[in-house]
């Protein structure tokens, strides 16, 4: 029961994590674009992305915490195994959990370049009446990509944290 409640907040953190991502993608940036003054625009974005920025970060900080709780919780249940030998043992849930890490990375780390450089910068730009229009088109290209890619991760990590819950199939040599 005690063991349920790693899983029930890490599931919940990741629901805080990805769901705002495709909030903003599917509703808020078709919303937001329809505001024609640009200097509004960004005061809008300038308020979002800090909320968002700030649900994102916290969700992560839990979904790390809570998914080294669930490795030692999944330890406990296999006689003779710590976590660490988990994460170097013959059984498929090492492989798999070692691509989903590596799919964490990819998530966070592009998260983390566009939360503080690529979106700050944006916002620069469209708070600046002077700034090329070009310039503002390419920044929010980079933007989209880097954002699409980090949601991606995400996404192919859900799957792999629900193919790792599938012990029958994780947890066999
Ligand atoms: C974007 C980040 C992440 C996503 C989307 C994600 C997703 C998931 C999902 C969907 C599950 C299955 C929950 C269930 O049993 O129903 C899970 C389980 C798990 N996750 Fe994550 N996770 C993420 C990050 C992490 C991190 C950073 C760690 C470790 C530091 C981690 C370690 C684990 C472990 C050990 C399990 C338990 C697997 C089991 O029950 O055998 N996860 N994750």
């Amino acid at each position: 029961m005690v063991d349920a409640i790693s899983t029930w907040l890490h599931v919940l953190a990741i629901t805080l994590w990805i769901g705002p991502q495709v909030f903003l993608v599917a509703a808020v940036a078709p919303a937001v674009r329809t505001i024609e003054d640009t200097g509004v625009r960004a005061r809008v974005l300038r308020v979002l992305t800090a909320r968002f920025g700030w649900l994102g970060w916290s969700a992560m900080a839990v979904i790390i915490a809570t998914g080294i709780a669930n490795l030692f919780v999944v330890a406990g249940d296999l006689p003779g195994q710590s976590a660490g030998d988990l994460l170097s043992s013959d059984f498929r849930f090492t492989r798999v959990f070692r691509e989903k890490m590596f799919l964490v990375s990819v998530a966070v780390v592009l998260t983390a370049v566009h939360t503080f450089s690529i979106g700050p910068r944006l916002l620069r730009l469209m708070e600046d009446a002077s700034a090329d229009e070009e310039a503002r088109r390419r920044a929010r290209r980079i933007s989209i990509v880097t954002s699409s890619i980090a949601l991606l991760a995400s996404i192919g990590a859900l799957y792999l944290g629900a193919v790792l819950s599938n012990h029958d199939y994780s947890l066999a040599d």
